[in-house]
This record gives structure tokens, sequence and C-alpha cells, in this order.
């Protein structure tokens, strides 16, 4: 496949294909994908930003492309070149750990400089840039300081100002704000895209946050062992997930999963449960018809219940579920309201409201209207989406 696409590729975007990462593990012998079968395209000037649960995968991936982890298979290109042995100062990579690597017998300023001397650049250059970096991450009363005195978040704005100063090929972060509370957070993810914007080189992002993923990344890659879910913006995750581990993944609070059973009346298809009988949008007839009379998974996100008298769809008793209001957390724009079914399987769901919902409200019973051209429906054998056609 690389034959036919290969002189289309710009210099600098990164290949990744087929790429398979196996380990012994040392008591058993037996041997593990930590990455299993992995493909993308990142181009020249992307970010991308990989999420997934803990043990899936992402630091290997990472390693691997900075060379640091041998591959077991499949193959890295940086623009046309293969640099599966390719020794990791010579892929020109700049890497913030996940545990942050900076060097203990070294200053703040040796630590941020030390990219820059290790590849000869001239003083000048250092002088000039390391400063700077240590002023962007707020670092800069510290340079003369050893990471022992450093708080944790400190020492994290020094591996991060230490990658940054570099000018890379590909620039790869692991969880580089773990450890900051939520201003600086905010304030060191603007300093990152502010850079990537000056440096235009390509990226790729490793978090636990799916907020940040939706903020930062141009397109996001869902990892679940070893392996891409999907991969997409984050507009494309969040509507069109392909599968229940994305649906359920991507968006706060999580997806609402219910089990239904499709059926069939007249032309009309019905998702039934003890609780709700829900008429299916038009639109996704044609996919759900298959599954009539069967037990699959409906998701409804908690942004698509509203309160009926301000949907702006048709609310009608086929698109209502009631439930009794068990808690109501408000927010900036709304609130978030935890209700149970009236059934008695007494399922929990939330709703995302943009109106507040007085406190009078906990332990009534209150309807809300569903937009159901906006529910998602899973397969339960393959947990794959049965809207999106993979
Ligand atoms: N050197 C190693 N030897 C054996 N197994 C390893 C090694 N490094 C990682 N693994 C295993 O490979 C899997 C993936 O690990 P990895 O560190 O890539 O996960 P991760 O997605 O970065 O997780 P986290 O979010 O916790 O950082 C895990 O099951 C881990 O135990
Ligand atoms: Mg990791």
């Amino acid at each position: 496949m690389r034959a036919t696409c290969h002189f289309l590729l710009p210099m600098s975007s990164i290949t990744v294909s087929h790429l398979v990462k196996q380990f012994a593990n040392p008591e058993s012998g037996e041997s593990k994908r930590a990455v299993n079968d992995i493909s993308f395209t990142l181009g020249e000037h992307e970010f991308l930003v990989l999420v997934g649960p803990s043990g899936c995968g992402k630091t290997t991936t990472l390693r691997m492309l900075a060379g640091l982890e041998p591959v077991s298979s499949g193959e890295i290109f940086f623009g046309e070149k293969r640099v599966n042995e390719t020794r990791p100062k010579e892929r020109n990579v700049a890497m913030v750990f996940q545990d942050y690597a900076v060097f203990p017998h070294m200053t703040v300023y040796e630590n941020i400089a030390y990219g820059l001397r290790s590849r000869g650049a001239p003083a000048a250059m250092i002088k000039e840039r390391v400063p700077k970096a240590a002023q962007i991450f707020r670092i800069e009363h510290l340079l003369q300081r050893k990471p022992r005195q450093l708080s944790g978040g400190e020492r994290q704005r020094v591996a991060l100002s230490r990658a940054m100063v570099r000018d890379a090929d590909l620039y790869l972060y692991d969880e580089p704000l773990a450890n900051l509370d939520a201003q600086l957070r905010y304030q060191a993810r603007e300093d990152i895209m502010a850079l990537h914007k000056e440096k235009q080189k390509p990226s790729v992002y490793v978090t636990h946050d799916q907020s940040e993923a939706m903020a930062m990344g141009d397109r996001i890659a869902v990892m679940n062992g070893g392996r891409i879910e999907q991969i997409g913006s984050g507009a494309e995750l969040y509507e069109r997930p392909n599968s229940l581990f994305v649906a359920y993944f991507i968006g706060t609070p999580s997806i609402n999963l219910f089990d239904v059973e499709i059926l069939a009346e007249d032309q009309a298809l019905f998702a039934v449960s003890t609780a709700f009988r829900l008429r299916l949008a038009d639109s996704h007839l044609d996919a759900l018809r298959p599954y009539s009379g069967k037990r699959i998974k409906m998701g409804l996100r908690p942004e698509d219940l509203h309160v009926p008298r301000l949907a702006t769809f048709l609310v009608s008793p086929e698109n209502q579920i009631q439930g009794v209001v068990n808690v109501v957390e408000p927010s900036s724009t709304g609130c978030a309201v935890y209700l149970s079914t009236l059934d008695e399987t007494s399922r929990d769901y939330v709703a995302t409201l943009r109106t507040r919902m007085p406190a009078t409200y906990l332990g009534k019973e209150v309807p809300l209207a569903a937009n159901m051209a906006k529910a998602h429906y899973f397969d339960p054998a393959t947990e794959k989406s049965i809207l999106v056609a993979i």
C-alpha cells in the first residue's frame, strides 16, 4: 500500500504501520502484546492525542516512536525514511516522559539546556532559549535550583521546557500535565498549543483526561487493550463512536447505556425496556430493522435528554423517559441531574440540562425527552456500533 501513496507523503509526516510490541513476562515466560497492530498517519502539522485506560499501550507506543523501545513487528516512517533501526538521537524527537525524568544532579537551567547542549547547539542559542522556555512555563525564578528542591508540578514544567526548547521533528508528550493543579494545567495546555502553532511539527500527546483530549487534539486516537479503537476528530468520536468503548470513554458525564429490545410495530421500531418505550428516529430504521426482536444496547448522551418544554424537537409520550431525581449538580451552563428509572431495575442515568433545576425537584418524578435522532445502538455480542459502518 505504501508504494502507491508514498510520494504523496510530506517530508515531516509520520506513518505507523501495523506496529506491534510484545513483552515477555519474566515470571511466566509468556509474551503479551502491549501494542497490538496499530496503524496511523500523522500529518506534518498535526497534534494527535492518544487516550485510553491505564495499561492500554500509550507509553509503549510513544517509546517506540522515540526509538527507546525496539518494535516487535511493523514499521515506523518519518517522512519517507523507515526509522525502525534508527537510534533515538538520530530521530530528533523531543519527549516529555510520564515520570518527567529530570536529572537530579543538574540545576533546572542545565536540565532545560540538556537537549540543546547534547546536540551541539551554539551557546548563544542556549542562553536565549532556556530563559524564554522557563518563562513560558513560569519557572524562570527556579533556574538555579536542583530538582529535589521543586514540587512535582514544577518538575513537570522543567521537563516540558526541556522538550519545547528544542527544534525537533516530532514532539511526544506522555501525560505532561498530570501533576499540575487545574489552573496551571489550563495555562500549560494553552502554552503547549501556542508553541505547537509556532513550531508546526507533528506531535503526539497522551492524556487520561478526555476533556483535555477534546480541547487539544486535531484528532484523537482512543486506545484499548493495545489497539486503536477509533481515530478521528473529537466531534466524530463524540457523534459517531464506532464502539461501545469509544462511546463510553468520550464525553463527561459518560453516555447512558440501556439494555433494550427492538420491537417492530407497523413501519415503526421501538426501543423497549421495563422503564420506557421509545420510538426510533426514521434515520435509524434501516440500520436497526435487522435487530427487530433482539436485545441490544442503546446509548443516550446526557446532553440529549431535555426538559420537555425546552426541547427543540417534537415531544411525545414516544420519546420520554420518566425518572426520579436523586441528585442535582449545578454547573456553569445549567446542571447535571442524576436520576433513576421508575421500574424495578431502578436504572441510574444522568442528564445535563441547559437550565437550573430547583432543589424542590429532589425525590420527585420528572419526564425527560430523549432526542432519538442522536441515540446510539450497539450490538451486544461485538459491542460495535450498529449505526457506524466500519
Ligand atoms: N518493559 C516492560 N516489560 C513487560 N511489560 C511491560 C513493559 N512495559 C510495559 N509493559 C506492559 O505493557 C502494557 C502497556 O503498558 P503502557 O505503559 O504502554 O501503558 P499505558 O497505556 O501508558 O498506561 P498508563 O496510563 O498507566 O501510563 C501494560 O500491561 C504493561 O504492564
Ligand atoms: Mg503510560
